[in-house]
């Protein structure tokens, strides 16, 4: 095999590629990112190559060797990458036979097909676990916030109007839920990336004695228990990658409920919320109106939120019309991963960052919190507690809220005559219903924003981040 010849045109071609069509169907430009997966899986290859006897145990070694050089130049950004090559597999497999003779006998029994797949599960694999962890640090971060505006009230929201009072550290324990279902999500995902499919060839295995246990067990690809885990269907393996689409699938709910955090981050620190400030470092100005400081990195964050949607599109759609096995439409796969991977891990690392910026403006907290209206499911429920039927409650309190606003005061300072002008039932004690404390006690159930609950779930969630990764 001469130099320049690509190693899998090597006999079969008498030409080299029009140039073109080469840098067309070159993927080296984004797949070398997987040159240290590659590596990992040839040392494994070459290892149970000479454990059945097919290489030498000083052609095992000069492999290894061989590799961990190229390795070192890689990383050192010394290595030059020939797109003529196609790919990094090819990169790094033609490189080490130009440098070691016994390289040509390292992809005995497999192809690039079963070698990519390999790789980017490897790939995945190391990605998917920092992307839990981030996911830990980020929910630490709103959990933090929380606990340092324990008393900080706020009204919640439905239809963006204002409905009834919440603890801040209540909607922020909302996210940390929230992350924490894309947290179990990754996991499950890895489950099912940690597979091993070397060995599985182009497309229908080998007729060598492989020792794919081997390998699996070389690479990690082990349950909790330890044993093996190996595809058991060698054209599932070179073809199938849901594996991917299921990271870009997770990814794009982390985005879904980024996008969420950040919009209501965007929205409270506007002058008409006012509820939060960010500090200089996490935002920007603007280039016209001094005034300004925006919330750029939630902007962002949210922006962002399209393409990692895109991606699992275009990796669903990619997928959907393919006959099996392999065909070279699973290379656009790579880009698409990448792109989400990188979004989601950034985006969760500048929220966790930025939430580290926030500061919470408690007086107009309290100012919106305070809002009497906020209380009128309470007034409610306190004539279901006479004994009044909800729908009938409800009706009464409407016209209340009818009455307050024709009177131009607000609920809490009508007369109790005024009250009882509308329903009997209410007693000069309704009145206590308004005191925010007390509201905020009354919510004492599971998953409610009282007082108790919120403390509650916000030592729950101090343990659980204490002790989980
Ligand atoms: N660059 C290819 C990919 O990313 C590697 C596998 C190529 N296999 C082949 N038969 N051409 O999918």
């Amino acid at each position: 095999m001469s130099n320049k010849t690509p190693v899998s045109r090597s006999g079969r071609f008498a030409s080299e590629p029009d140039a073109s069509v080469a840098e067309f169907s070159e993927s080296v430009s984004f797949d070398w990112r997987l040159w240290r997966h590659d590596l990992l899986g040839s040392m494994a290859h070459a290892s149970m190559l000479r454990r059945i006897g097919l290489i030498t145990k000083a052609e095992e070694k000069a492999i290894v060797r061989g590799l961990e050089a190229i390795g070192k130049e890689i990383a050192e950004g010394k290595f030059r990458w020939k797109p003529e090559l196609e790919d990094v597999h090819m990169n790094i497999e033609a490189e080490l036979t130009r440098r070691v003779p016994a390289g040509a006998k390292l992809h005995t029994g497999r192809s690039r097909n079963d070698q990519v797949a390999l790789d980017m599960r490897l790939w995945l694999r190391e990605r998917t676990i920092e992307v839990t962890g981030d996911l830990r640090r980020l929910q630490q971060a709103l959990v933090n916030l929380a606990l340092k505006y324990d008393t900080v009230v706020i009204p919640g929201y439905t239809h963006l109007q204002r409905a009834q009072p919440v603890y801040f550290a209540h909607h922020m324990l909302a996210y940390v839920e929230m992350f924490e279902r894309d947290h179990e999500r990754l996991i499950d995902c890895f489950r099912r990336i940690n597979v091993c499919p070397l060995g599985s060839g182009a497309l229908a295995g080998s007729t060598l004695p492989l020792d794919r246990k081997f390998v699996a067990e070389l690479l990690g690809f082990v349950d909790s228990k330890g044993n093996a885990r190996l595809s058991q269907n060698s054209m599932d393996a070179v073809s199938d990658r849901d594996f991917v689409i299921e990271f870009c699938s997770a990814g794009a709910l982390i985005a879904m409920h980024l996008s969420r955090l950040s919009e209501d981050l965007i929205l409270w620190a506007g002058a008409e919320f006012g509820f939060i400030s960010i500090s200089d470092a996490y935002t920007t100005g603007s280039s016209m109106m001094p005034q300004k400081r925006n919330p750029d990195i939630a902007e962002l964050t949210r922006g962002k939120t399209g393409r990692v949607f895109g991606n699992l599109m275009s990796v669903l759609t990619l997928l959907k019309g393919l006959p099996m096995t392999y065909n070279r439409d699973l290379q656009e796969d790579k880009e698409r991963l990448f792109d989400t991977s990188d979004t989601v891990l950034a985006t969760v690392r500048m929220m966790t960052g930025m939430l580290g910026h926030v500061s919470v403006n408690s007086n107009a907290c309290s100012a919106a919190a305070g809002d009497p209206a906020l209380i009128a499911t309470d007034l409610a429920d306190y004539l279901v507690r006479k004994g009044v039927a909800f729908r009938g409650a409800h009706h009464s309190v409407g016209r209340l809220v009818a009455l307050s606003e024709e009177r131009g005061k607000p609920l809490n300072q009508l007369s109790i005559d005024e009250f009882r002008s509308i329903d009997a039932h209410f007693q000069p004690d309704v009145l206590e219903l308004f005191d925010l404390k007390r509201a905020l006690a009354r919510r004492s159930i599971i998953g409610a924003p009282g007082t108790a609950e919120v403390k509650r779930q916000l030592a729950r969630w101090r343990r659980i981040l204490k002790t989980k990764r």
